[in-house]
């Protein structure tokens, strides 16, 4: 009978560690979305470093998602914009959901 007891006792001693331990496990870590991460303001860049060369008109007239925007804006990056990665990525943001 005794023995019992203690056998519960260290049952129940166990199952607190291990809940003790379970609640210690950090949550899963929310994957970033681009330009939320930058703090950016995506229509602030494209006003002041893409009509450097051309009017909003040209940017306008296209339709891209989110990669195909990645994509003009590298693009312009290699014909001289002066866009830092952040830049980059909070105007593709801008650019695929206006
Ligand atoms: C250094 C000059 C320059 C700057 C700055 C510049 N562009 Fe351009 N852009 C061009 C030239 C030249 C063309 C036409 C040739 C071409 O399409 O590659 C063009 C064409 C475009 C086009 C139409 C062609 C297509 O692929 O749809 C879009 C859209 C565009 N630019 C977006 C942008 C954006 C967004 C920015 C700001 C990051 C920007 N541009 C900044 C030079 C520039």
């Amino acid at each position: 009978m005794r023995r019992r007891v203690v056998a519960v006792a260290l049952l129940a001693a166990v199952l607190l560690v291990a809940a003790a331990c379970k609640a210690e496990e950090p949550p899963p870590p929310v994957p970033p979305t681009p330009g939320e991460a930058t703090g950016l303001d995506g229509a602030a860049i494209l006003q002041e470093k893409c009509t450097v060369c051309h009017t909003l008109e040209r940017i306008d007239a296209a339709e891209y998602d989110d990669v195909g925007w990645a994509q003009v804006i590298d693009r312009m990056i290699e014909k001289g914009a002066d866009v830092s990665t952040d830049e980059a990525a909070a105007l593709a943001e801008h650019l695929s959901l206006r």
